[in-house]
């Protein structure tokens, strides 16, 4: 019997690939940081039975209904508004993605980031190469502390409430909204829910991390940040469409807030000319959320693995709940 055939959308280590190779044929598009064209991805789709994707993947039925063969697609990320999920279930095809194994990476970078962004970390190492450093000032680059301000974070699934515990170890009242409750995270965090606009008006660091959804499409908008506060640091590590960037632009380059930090962006990648990019109140960073070395592999295991359940007829790991 034939094995099965997936396409990779980008060139993995193949030694986090075993669970599938031990299944089925596999091939990978030729480059790490270059997308596969459209073009080929529609190819392979075509003749595919399963797919391990990218974020930057459009998965959509204009694909998956030239996909006859395709019975998985494994997305290399967490979040999953790249896939059209509807068209999905009806062509019978598995989504998967990877949660928990990112959770902690994703807390780091988005702590990594607030504080970069309040203490000016990335203005102040290009400061020094562009060689300005000529002497020693009392509020030389100084920043705004962290430790015992109002965290405020929008969308506490498991990185929200990982970022929860890095923020109490800073003395941090923390604040968060959610479309549920999370009573553990109350009780054994000490965080507050707090409703959207009370989040907004009282925090000096507000966090994104909720999902991109039609609800959360650019809530983060001029009437949210005109509620915050003048100093207070906006930081986004979920999806670029969740904030109006002209809005963000404005806040940020008349002082209704302090500054961003922004891992993402409406579209990816971003220009060097965009106006977000140009600010030295605005660290920006390349959607690296879960990017350390350890956490990619196994992120790319469990797309493998997720792949190579489905194709034998097993329950995927993590498919995708929606
Ligand atoms: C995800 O997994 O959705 C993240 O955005 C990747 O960094």
């Amino acid at each position: 019997m034939t094995k099965p055939y997936v396409y990779i959308t980008r060139k993995l280590d193949e030694t986090t690939l075993t669970p599938l190779k031990e299944v089925a044929h596999i091939d990978m598009w030729t480059s790490e940081d270059e997308p596969c064209p459209r073009e080929e991805l529609e190819k392979q789709a075509a003749q595919a039975d399963g797919l391990l994707t990218m974020l930057s993947d459009q998965v959509d039925e204009a694909l998956l209904s030239n996909a006859p063969n395709l019975k998985v697609v494994a997305n290399l990320a967490v979040g999953y508004d790249n896939i059209d999920l509807k068209a999905a279930k009806k062509h019978g095809i598995t989504v998967c993605h990877t949660p928990d194994v990112l959770t902690e990476s994703t807390a780091d970078l988005a702590f990594a980031l607030l504080m970069a962004s309040a203490r000016r970390i990335v203005e102040a190492s290009d400061w020094i190469k562009d060689g300005n450093w000529t002497g020693w000032g009392p509020l030389l680059l100084a920043g705004a502390d962290v430790h015992h301000k109002t965290l405020g974070i929008v969308g506490m699934g498991s990185i929200g409430t990982a970022l929860a515990k890095r923020a109490k170890g800073f003395d941090m009242n923390v604040l968060y909204h959610n479309r549920s409750r999370k009573p553990k995270a109350e009780a054994q965090l000490g965080v507050t829910y707090a409703a959207f606009d009370e989040l907004l008006t009282q925090s000096d660091f507000i966090v994104c991390l909720t999902p991109l959804t039609p609800e959360t499409k650019e809530m983060f908008n001029k009437k949210a940040f005109e509620q915050m506060k003048n100093t207070a640091y906006f930081i986004n590590v979920s999806r670029g469409q969740t904030v109006d960037e002209d809005a963000l632009y404005d806040a940020v380059t008349t002082g209704k807030i302090a500054g961003a930090g922004l891992d993402v962006f409406s579209r990816e990648p971003v220009s060097p000319d965009h106006p977000l990019t140009t600010l030295p109140n605005v660290t920006v960073l390349p959607h690296i959320g879960s990017a350390s070395v350890e956490t990619r592999k196994n992120m790319m295991h469990l797309c493998a693995e997720n792949i190579a359940l489905v194709l034998q007829d097993q329950q995927a790991k993590t498919p995708v709940q929606a």
